[in-house]
């Protein structure tokens, strides 16, 4: 197999003023597994727990990832081949389930986040779908009342926007990572009622509409990441928020695409087709040192070339700000994940070069140096301390790479 090269031989094809594209190759067995353990070792918080989950179905069970090419819903009975390597996923999932309070209306504590708890339904989901116990209804119960909470509970902005926030109405641009893709997923699972199922993917869909019509800045073509309320709000073109934001139409689009009432949804598919590619090249074009020329000269000799390393800035149209290792990750994997979709590939190869400063950014242990503190939004993390999103980012961009390699083989 000469995946890499095929790609490159693709992307000759593409940039035609190119005489040689690295034959880059995605990460290694031996750093896939350093990178891994440590994401399981510091995520906690709910959204770092969802998205590690999101990240290990997507490296190791891609099978059951709504980015694979099967239709929804996933098969209830997994081989053992398939059950070895979803089983990260489903411990994650059956230590939430399994910790909840009797009577709990989200899946964790979200320390006043209406969204993060919900990243971690996907897996929820999938736990219930795939169990072997048909008599435990915990998982599924659980489900439920997340999307109760979500869609009645929670607070609305004006629009109809479901708040991130419990307290009052406050719109992030994290939220689309974490509550559309869980909406949207039990929208797919919904088989036995189709107009539950359109429902929810409508609602799926309208969530991420409704956030853009607020975050979203025109000139720019970027999200603000945080609007509205009394705290503190964030008016910065944040690399991460913005991630966070294509990332998870990606997973709304992908789960509408392989559900079974895909056909009814042309126009919203269409629409965030549009809305991801919006992001993603806006961000590139603040990509340090643009030339493609140049780039592909560096390739020749990879390491030669400082001023090209490829990274995004922490607010990406902010010449001020730091590179950021975490949100050029993310958006990255969501270039490749949408290249593999749309077949255009414009934006790939800046993406390539951000996932070549990626592997550069890994230090022998498996960490990702150069995060944001995702917890601040606008300092770098203090030194050797690690950023459990931008663990998992790195994964994500590792199967984001794989699957775009896989399908490109002609
Ligand atoms: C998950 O993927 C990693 C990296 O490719 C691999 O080393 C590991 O064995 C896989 N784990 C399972 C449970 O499949
Ligand atoms: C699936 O894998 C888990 C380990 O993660 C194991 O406990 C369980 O028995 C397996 N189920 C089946 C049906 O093989
Ligand atoms: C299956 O789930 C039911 C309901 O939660 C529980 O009472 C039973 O002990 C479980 N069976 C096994 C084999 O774990
Ligand atoms: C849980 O799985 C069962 C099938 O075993 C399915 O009927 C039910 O709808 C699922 N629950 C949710 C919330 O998807
Ligand atoms: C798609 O987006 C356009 C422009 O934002 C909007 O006018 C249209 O109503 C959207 N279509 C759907 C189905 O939401
Ligand atoms: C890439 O360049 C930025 C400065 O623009 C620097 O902070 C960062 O450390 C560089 N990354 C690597 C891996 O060299």
């Amino acid at each position: 197999m000469l995946p890499a090269y095929t790609l490159a031989v693709l992307l000759l094809a593409t940039f035609s003023s190119a005489n040689v594209l690295p034959a880059l190759p995605g990460l290694s067995e031996h750093t896939a597994i350093k990178v891994r353990s440590n994401l399981l070792q510091i995520a906690t918080h709910s959204w770092e727990l969802g998205t590690a989950a999101q990240a290990l179905t997507e490296l190791n069970a891609s099978s059951l990832s709504v980015f694979s090419p099967f239709t929804l819903p996933p098969p209830t009975r997994l081989d053992d081949r398939l059950n070895a390597s979803a089983s990260d996923v489903i411990n994650i999932a059956t230590n939430i389930v399994r910790a909840l309070p009797v009577d709990s209306k989200v899946l964790v504590d979200g320390d006043g986040a209406v969204g993060d708890p919900a990243s971690l339904g996907v897996a929820v989901l999938l736990a219930n779908w795939t169990r072997t116990n048909l008599s435990d209804s915990s998982f599924s119960v659980a489900a439920s009342q997340q999307l109760n909470h979500l869609l009645y509970v929670a607070p609305r902005n004006a629009n109809g926007a479901i708040s991130h926030r419990e307290d009052q109405v406050q719109l992030w641009a994290d939220f689309v990572y974490m509550a559309p893709p869980f909406i949207a997923y039990y929208g797919a699972l919904s088989t036995g009622d189709t107009s539950q199922s359109i429902d929810l993917l409508q609602e799926a869909y309208d969530q991420c509409r409704l956030y853009r019509d607020i975050l979203r800045d025109a000139d720019a073509g970027l999200w603000k990441h945080i609007v509205l309320g009394s705290g503190e709000q964030d008016l910065t073109h944040w690399g991460t928020g913005n991630a966070w934001a294509a990332a998870g139409m990606l997973r709304v689009l992908e789960t509408i695409r392989h559900s079974r009432v895909s056909s009814q949804f042309e126009a919203q598919k269409g629409n965030l087709t549009l809305w991801i590619d919006e992001i993603v090249g806006s961000a590139w074009k603040h990509q340090a040192s643009q030339s493609h020329e140049r780039f592909l000269r560096s390739c020749v000799n990879i390491y030669s070339s400082q001023q090209t390393n490829g990274t995004l800035l922490n607010v990406l149209d902010d010449p001020r700000s730091f590179a950021d290792s975490s949100s050029t990750a993310l958006l990255a994997a969501a270039t490749f994940r949408l290249a593999s979709i749309t077949r255009d590939f414009s934006h790939v190869l800046p993406a390539t070069r951000a996932f070549q400063l990626i592997q550069q950014s890994l230090d022998s242990d498996g960490w990702l140096l150069n995060t944001v503190d995702p917890l601040t939004f606008n300092t770098p993390s203090a030194p050797g301390v690690h950023s459990p999103e931008g663990q998992a980012f790195v994964l994500l961009l590792e199967s984001a790479w794989r699957d775009l390699v896989a399908s490109s083989i002609i």
